[in-house]
């Protein structure tokens, strides 16, 4: 069997194996409720075959949505609608994640295909964005946010807190903290987003503490059995790489202690002037290095599709997981395809047996 294809168990979970569909925002909720889009969608993507299927990112509160559009976990009837994409996502075989977050400053836009920009100022569709400085992002996202006062910090924390403790109710197994892509997690951490003067700026500690503290509030709900993650930028592509690694790195270390499981690597995308080195498995190395010098298991994503890639990033131990995402929407069977190609012996099972019975032996004709 390939490493790929092999079983991975964090707690008391066990992944049937390294492929995990990362979290995708669908942008197709009213009021942050799930609706018949979302329930094919995850169902389609966990009967594919991956270990785990990660829901897209879910604010927390409100003013937490990237678009108005986007899924929400501060009310029960939210939950209600959450709690059977988990069911259909287990049912499937996948072990069912959710990714809880607030988008901060980048918060109040438009969906990607109407223009992805920042919602006008007194539109009512909108509103206005919480972040740790009031710095707008700029280029598409130039809406300056309101600077959060510390009875804010504290409400959106509790706000993490009470999305956890739904999340867990409504049966999803593993939890992700959207600490990534320059949203609000992201943006107490960076020098590009955070100037307070405050505990929660400053230096490294500073600027992490947020951080910190959300990830111990929300480790003393979430039952110590389901792994507790958290996607992070630990780069932005900025100039100012060796720094930001370091730093981190050290934050991710202070995680682990804290109860964390597990990091999904990634890019902070805390600057539009960032110069991304874009190619195939690009974040690898950085994965690996983050797994090594923090001494917990990794994920990562980005261009990492080709079933060969995706192989040896595991069996070489640059990462744990592989998260496999637009490949997934454009083929929700990439796991089938992908044991194909590695010559799995038995790859139809990937499937649900109403399919895997009838391709076992099923070539398509050239
Ligand atoms: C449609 C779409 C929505 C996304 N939404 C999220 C999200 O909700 N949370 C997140 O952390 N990343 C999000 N991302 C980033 C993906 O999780 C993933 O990192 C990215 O697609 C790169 O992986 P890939 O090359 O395998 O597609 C999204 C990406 C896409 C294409």
């Amino acid at each position: 069997m390939s490493a790929l294809f092999s079983s991975f168990k964090l707690k008391d979970i066990t992944l049937r194996n390294r492929i995990a569909v990362p979290p995708m925002c669908q942008y197709s909720a009213e009021n942050g409720l799930t609706n018949d889009w979302h329930q094919v969608h995850y169902a389609s993507l966990a009967r594919g075959g991956a270990g785990l299927v990660i829901v897209e990112a879910t604010a927390v509160a409100p003013e937490g949505r990237i678009t108005p559009a986007c899924l929400g976990l501060w009310n029960e009837t939210q939950a209600e609608g959450l709690a059977r994409i988990a069911a259909t996502i287990k049912a499937s075989g996948a072990v069912p994640g959710i990714q809880i977050g607030h988008a901060g400053r980048k918060a109040s836009a438009n969906r990607p295909w109407d223009g992805d920009d920042h919602i006008p100022e007194g539109d009512p569709r909108g509103w206005t964005p919480l972040a740790p400085s009031a710095i707008a992002f700029g280029a598409n996202l130039p809406r300056v946010p309101k600077a959060m006062s510390q009875e804010e910090i504290d409400r959106v924390r509790g706000d993490f807190v009470a999305a956890a403790k739904r999340a867990c109710e409504a049966g999803f197994e593993w939890l992700e903290l959207h600490f990534a892509h320059g949203y609000l997690g992201q943006s107490f951490f960076s020098v590009h987003s955070n100037q307070r003067t405050d505990d929660y700026g400053g230096d490294a500690a500073g600027r992490g503490r947020f951080l910190r503290e959300t990830l111990a509030a929300v480790r003393e709900v979430w039952p110590e059995r389901l792994p507790l993650t958290a996607r992070f930028g630990v780069i932005e592509f900025d100039g100012r790489d060796e720094e930001t690694l370091a730093e981190s790195i050290e934050l991710v270390r202070d995680w682990r202690r804290g109860g964390l499981d597990l990091l999904s690597v990634s890019v902070g995308f805390s600057t539009p002037t960032a110069q991304i080195p874009w190619g195939p498995a690009f974040l690898a190395p950085i994965a690996e290095r983050v797994r090594r010098e923090a001494e917990l298991p990794v994920a990562s994503a980005w261009g990492i599709d080709a079933p060969a890639t995706c192989n040896r990033v595991i069996e070489q131990q640059q990462m744990d997981l592989v998260m496999v995402g637009r490949a997934h929407l454009a083929n929700p069977h990439w796991p089938y395809q992908a044991a194909l190609a590695l010559n799995e012996d038995k790859a139809s099972w990937v499937l649900p047996a109403p399919y895997a019975h009838w391709l076992e032996k099923y070539r398509p004709s050239a």
